[in-house]
């Protein structure tokens, strides 16, 4: 007989596991998210009337996520992940302003170093995308941030964890031009947002900076949930209002989400794993990333690379003009890196799954890789 599964299995095999992957922002999720998502696999957030205790849910893990970034009364809502959290963020600016003032053609103000959703957004919104420059620590120079402003910029946007280095934007800085100058800023924290508030070295990147308006943070990155999991959240319910379309036939009256049918799985993980560990078993999380991304940095280094920076966070690039050609033949043999283009150099995330086990692992067919290229 046809066994549907056995071919299921066949592909899924062909997937490389977590434990060679060091490219990647997403982790095996913890058991107990595991739980969760079975426990709500049916569920749909776009109809909440029907699924209302998901619902409820999905306010308190909002909550939750507002006191983690210093603002209880946060509104927002739990999406596919960090792009459409940044869509979002800059639809709503973007409505916001328009509804204050006459806008001839909309621009936002996003530091080079942004993420490659930003591309999108521009298409899709219909925003000119305008790129700051960077300094030489790969922050965002807030110099030329305020010099690309003008009177049709309805938001600028600051990364609290850049994708490619992991460097964290000078938000406070940027907080203080936003309130300067009367625009919405967005911090793009898909990636930081679960590992900042845990570091020993504080960060201010949040709510608790005035001008901040609101905020990506992903589950599905470093908290540890189920795929899909995204976070958005903006300090004045104005601009979760200004996303709002009617939904005549289903059981809410209208919704602000990008999204219509949506998983209750991400809600249902992402509160799993926060109640489980607390604040003290996610700092464990990030303090053993920290210990893998220095014991990396130490091994590297005596192999003579040099990081591009030093690790802010649980990410790191190593310069070398080889990149290219290590990567690939990393990849042949089953492991995965990634690479950033300036400087040219490898790039490793040090993901919960990256144990100590993996480090010696990766290092050790790193060194057999750099015999043949
Ligand atoms: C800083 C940042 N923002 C946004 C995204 C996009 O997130 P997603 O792939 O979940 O849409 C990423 C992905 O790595 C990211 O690093």
């Amino acid at each position: 007989m046809f066994n549907v599964l056995s071919e299921l299995e066949k592909f899924r095999a062909e997937d490389i596991p977590y434990s060679r992957v060091l490219s990647s922002m997403c982790t095996t999720p913890l058991p107990i998210a595991l739980k969760a998502h079975e426990l709500f696999i049916e569920t749909n957030l776009g109809d909440p009337g029907i699924f209302a205790g998901t619902w409820k849910l999905e306010q308190k893990l909002i909550k939750m996520l507002g006191e983690l970034l210093h603002n209880p009364n946060a509104k927002g809502y739990i999406c596919s992940g960090g792009t459409e959290a940044n869509i979002q963020a800059i639809r709503a600016a973007r409505n916001v302003i328009r509804r204050e003032r006459k806008i001839d053609r909309p621009n936002i103000v996003v530091p080079e170093s942004a993420h490659f959703s930003f591309e999108k957004i521009g298409d899709i919104l219909g925003v000119e995308v305008r790129r700051a420059k960077l300094d030489e620590e790969f922050k965002v120079d807030v110099a030329s941030v305020e010099s690309l402003v003008d009177e049709n910029t309805v938001g600028i946007a600051g990364i609290a964890g850049t994708t490619e280095l992991g460097q964290i934007d000078p938000i406070d800085e940027l907080s203080k031009l936003a309130l300067q100058l009367g625009v919405p800023l967005h911090v793009d924290a898909a990636f930081g947002g679960f590992v900042i508030p845990f570091m020993n070295k504080p960060y201010p990147f949040d709510f608790e900076l005035e001008g901040v308006t609101s905020i990506t943070i992903d589950p599905h990155k470093m908290g540890m949930a189920t795929i899909p999991a995204g976070g958005i959240l903006f300090r004045d319910e104005k601009f979760l209002n200004a996303l709002i379309v009617e939904t005549p036939y289903l059981t809410s009256r209208y919704q602000y989400t990008l999204t219509g049918t949506r998983p209750g799985t991400g809600v249902a993980s992402a509160y799993a794993v926060l109640k489980h560990l607390g604040y003290k078993g996610m700092k464990q999380i990030v303090d053993e990333c920290m210990r893998m991304t220095a014991l990396l940095v130490e091994e590297m280094t005596s192999l003579g690379f040099e990081p591009v920076i030093e690790p802010v966070m649980n990410v790191v690039c190593f310069k070398t003009e080889k990149a290219e050609k290590i990567k690939e033949e990393l990849y042949r043999r089953r492991w995965v890196i990634s690479t950033i283009k300036n400087p040219r150099a490898i790039r490793l995330v040090v993901m919960p799954h990256v144990t100590e086990e993996v480090v010696k692992g990766f290092i050790s067919e790193l060194k057999s890789v750099l015999r043949s290229v």
